[in-house]
């Protein structure tokens, strides 16, 4: 299962290409399944329908905790490093872990919950996220985790899509200095969600809130009714193990389903080879468990390894710039996993939150979530590691489960803002606007690929049409991923960015339609059009041009109102930095709106805006371009 030198990638690579089904039959066999599998693979594109591991049974949790008991029982599962520095950080060890995650699971049955049943997880990043998720997968619950930063509206929409019976919450979040209300946010999506039948809510920050009877309970006076002996619920290889929303170029976030084998696999798979992780290391990955990053390479692929995992409560800059370094320097961690965004804010703060830091226990570097420019590359590289750490530009998606495309660590040659090639049994190719594929090196088109690897997306919930007509029907027979890519003439891999209506704010995936959605609820708006531009911290900004029914009184409250409203309805997040007022949109005759030209104008650059004679009216683009009203 071990990749340790660049012809082993190679020879791993040929195998999973020629023989996919004897390569991955191989990497499961290293877990515990309480029934083999009678067919690796069973797929087709068109509908889609793919199976990994058909027939087999486990489960995850079995794999993740019970398999180490015996061997890693009183080794750290997970750090947890508390929001406020001058607090304790927790340590729990597998046993401990393994414990917890069983009482809660006890808990969860107390409250009604069967297998197949949705759990929504509305957490901060406290352990408890972590054995919420787990204790899901030991009775077979499917998790929904919804990241913390959003808002009422997102929770409901989130909660009703998948219709969950049990939401799992905290009284509140500690983020830098702020005291974010977890469990009001709650009661105000609850309202319009008549499926939740019981809250669980942990004591965290100790703020005051409602506690609804009959409804709401108290985590820790529930884990203390039941015990810690809860036997894994024995799961087929493909039942869900959990729902991840995320957002797309049209409509509502969808809901990614992800199932248990496959995931289980891959998960662990790229964990270990991707970043070389030995065991007892400290492995620390920067993201909130509310993305795909967090199910993956904070729970799932660390805890499936035995490895340790640690888990940062707050935020890189509280209580100053420093926070990341002195993590690293007091828990000698070995592996750093953060995204470009993170490393272009630090960085701006100077070198001097860097110096003083004892760095010299890390190994390996990671980047994920959006291209990192070269100047990031190399701060991360001179600063970071020394020059003697190997960067991993780790490529991947929500729906793609686990990493596709990236460097091996210190196996891989790197190259700055390359994600350089793909992992074994990820079959990539380009193709063009009409689908051909375009081969050869020194090229660039539309990333897609071929064959299925065991962690892709099976559907989205409540919705399989969706699933097919978003990632399988652009192209017949390939999985699209939305990016454009380069391919060099060394054959590596370097992602681009969307080629759809998808915005990456600070590593945050939004769509266009969604904001655009949440601008037009309010009441003076009659239309708008979103787009990204670049910005040096954020990767990319949001731009939003605005047509107001009433001229304006005072265009700076209007401006805030309008960030009001989009923080109610989805969430700060996905607040625009730039509201421009305008009296029309460029518009073609059919009435579709060319994007194209905004990205332009957005972008500053208004000397080429290319034919603009199909407008309906060409003079909506003077004004914007003026600034005019
Ligand atoms: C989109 C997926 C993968 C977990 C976090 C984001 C962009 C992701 C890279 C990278 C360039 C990247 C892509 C992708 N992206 N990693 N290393 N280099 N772009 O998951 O929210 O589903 O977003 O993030 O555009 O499609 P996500």
């Amino acid at each position: 299962m071990r990749i340790r030198t660049f012809e082993e990638y190679q020879t791993a690579y040929r195998h999973s290409v020629e023989d996919p089904e004897g390569f991955w039959a191989e990497v499961a066999q290293e877990f515990k399944w309480h029934k083999p599998w009678k067919k690796v693979l069973d797929w087709n594109f068109s509908t889609p329908d793919i199976k990994w591991f058909v027939g087999g049974k486990t489960n995850i949790t079995e794999n993740a905790l019970d398999r180490h008991l015996r061997e890693l029982g009183n080794h750290p599962a997970i750090i947890w490093e508390p929001n406020d520095p001058s607090e304790p950080s927790v340590t729990l060890t597998y046993k401990m872990l393994h414990d917890q995650v069983c009482r809660f699971a006890n808990v969860l049955k107390r409250n009604g919950v069967v297998k197949g049943d949705r759990v929504c997880i509305y957490l901060p990043m406290v352990p408890e996220a972590a054995i919420a998720i787990l204790a899901c997968a030991r009775i077979g619950a499917v998790h929904s985790v919804v990241f913390g930063g959003f808002s009422a509206q997102s929770l409901t929409d989130r909660i009703i899509d998948s219709n969950c019976k049990v939401i799992v919450t905290s009284d509140g979040a500690a983020r830098g200095n702020k005291n974010i209300p977890m469990k009001d946010t709650v009661d105000d999506a609850l309202i319009a969600c008549p499926s939740v039948k019981k809250v669980i809510v942990l004591t965290h920050t100790r703020t005051a809130i409602s506690m609804i009877k009959g409804r709401d309970v108290w985590w820790e006076s529930e884990m203390k009714q039941v015990t810690s002996d809860c036997p894994p619920e024995v799961m087929d290889s493909e039942d869900p193990l959990f729902i991840l929303y995320t957002s797309g170029s049209t409509g509502k976030p969808k809901g990614v389903v992800h199932s248990t084998g496959g995931y289980m696999v891959y998960s662990a798979y790229t964990f270990q080879n991707v970043f070389q992780y030995e065991q007892d290391q400290v492995f620390f990955c920067t993201a909130d468990v509310g993305w795909i990053t967090g199910h993956s390479y904070i729970v799932y692929g660390p805890l499936l390894s035995g490895a340790t995992s640690l888990m940062f409560e707050g935020i890189p800059t509280y209580p100053d710039a420093g926070r990341f370094w002195d993590i690293v320097d007091r828990h000698k961690v070995d592996i750093l996993y953060t995204a470009p965004t993170a490393i272009r804010s630090l960085m701006g703060f100077g070198l001097k939150y860097v110096e003083g830091k004892d760095l010299s226990s890390l190994k390996v570097l990671g980047s994920v979530g959006e291209p990192i420019n070269e100047e990031a590359w190399n701060w991360y590289n001179e600063h970071i590691g020394k020059g003697k750490c190997p960067i991993v530009d780790t490529w991947w998606q929500t729906e793609t489960g686990g990493i596709l495309i990236s460097p091996i660590a210190g196996v891989t040659k790197t190259k700055p803002t390359y994600a350089t090639l793909p992992l074994p049994g990820v079959q990539p190719i380009l193709v063009d606007e009409s689908g051909k594929e375009i081969e050869g090196n020194g090229v660039s088109g539309n990333l897609c690929i071929k064959y299925p690897w065991p962690s892709i997306i099976r559907t989205t919930w409540g919705d399989h049409e969706r699933c097919r007509q978003t990632y399988f029907s652009t192209y017949p027979n390939l999985y699209f991923t939305g990016d454009g890519c380069l391919r060099d003439e060394d054959g590596y891999y370097r992602i681009t960015g969307r080629v759809d209506d998808v915005l990456n704010v600070s590593g945050h995936r939004i769509g266009t339609a969604e904001v655009e959605n949440a601008i037009n609820m309010h009441s003076d708006v009659i239309e708008s059009a979103v787009v990204g531009y670049p910005h040096d911290i954020k990767g990319q900004g949001i731009y939003a041009f605005v047509i107001c029914e009433n001229t304006l009184d005072d265009e700076d409250l209007s401006r805030r109102d309008i960030l009001a409203t989009v923080t109610r309805i989805i969430g700060p997040i996905a607040k625009p930095d730039k509201i421009q007022f305008v009296r029309g949109l460029p518009k073609t005759r059919s009435g579709k709106i060319m994007r194209r030209i905004l990205r332009k104008i957005a972008e500053g650059d208004t000397s080429n805006l290319g034919d603009t004679t199909t407008l309906l009216d060409p003079s909506v683009v003077d004004d914007i371009k003026d600034g005019a009203l």
